[in-house]
């Protein structure tokens, strides 16, 4: 994206999400995802009005450590229903790397996360790919707090990345890891993500200064420092809920 806020024209809603969330164009026909303050839907842990700020503070930490596992997302002062986050939209292939499988379906190599039965009451596996570009995202995930990673905010580009979509629900102070991407609980971290773990360090500060709270950047700084420290994938607790809902 250009440094010049561009004017958009929006084009449709996505009904599929929790928000009040807009596919948009700008001048050069470029799509994107537009997501007005005023369309927030109020939840009981996050502040109001913060989440199209988080969208953004995750872009610019993905950018400023290296990860680069989030489509370029900018702050929008005056979009056609007020701020909000403005979100390239990145075309899906069909690359599944998340998914629900029948109990003996399990793809050699996955993970299994989870099992639990569907609304027809057949049993079902939360399985996920050993995929190194789907580790870096569950690694940044880590650092960001992501209080909502399901399978359908994972998505393969044409160019054959793996980014992440909709990160209005991170940087909560306390924690809420939420994720289906738990495959490498208690590995160790390799030399390559320990040192995207040290550039988040390096970098929190001035990424995450225009969008978050002091206490907010500081837990952000922490997680990290934890992370570094450890050496290891953490593994899920039982404290708070450790898979979104719905995990699709
Ligand atoms: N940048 C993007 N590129 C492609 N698809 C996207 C992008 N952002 C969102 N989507 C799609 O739109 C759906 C709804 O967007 P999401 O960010 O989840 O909105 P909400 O915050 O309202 O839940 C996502 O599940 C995903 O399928
Ligand atoms: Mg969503």
């Amino acid at each position: 994206m250009s440094d010049v806020a561009p004017t958009i024209t929006l084009v449709g809603r996505l009904v599929q999400a929790s928000n009040a969330t807009f596919l948009a164009t700008d001048p050069d026909g470029v799509r994107h995802v537009y997501k007005p303050v005023a369309g927030e839907a109020p939840l009981w842990d996050f502040p109001r009005h913060t989440l199209a700020r988080r969208e953004v503070a995750a872009f610019d930490l993905s950018a400023a450590a290296g990860f680069d596992v989030v489509p370029p997302t900018r702050y929008l002062d005056g979009g056609p229903l007020g701020p909000g986050s403005l979100q390239q939209w990145i075309d899906p292939t069909d690359e599944v790397l998340c998914d629900l499988v029948g109990l003996g379906d399990l793809p050699s190599g996955w993970f299994g996360v989870v099992v639990g039965v569907d609304a027809d009451d057949k049993d079902v596996a939360l399985v996920h790919a050993d995929d190194d570009r789907l580790r870096r995202l569950a690694l940044f995930d880590i650092i960001v707090n992501n209080a909502d990673r399901k399978a359908g905010h994972i998505i393969t580009g044409e160019d054959k990345r793996v980014v992440g979509v909709d990160h209005g629900v991170c940087f909560h102070t306390e924690p809420k890891l939420r994720t289906v991407l738990w495959g490498w609980a208690g590995d160790p971290l390799t030399d390559d993500e320990l040192a995207l773990v040290a550039n988040c360090i390096d970098a929190v500060h001035e990424a995450l200064a225009p969008w978050l709270s002091d206490d907010e950047i500081d837990a952000c700084r922490g997680r990290a420092e934890a992370l570094l420290a450890a050496g290891v994938w953490p593994e899920p607790g039982d404290t708070w809920p450790m898979i979104p809902w719905p995990p699709i």
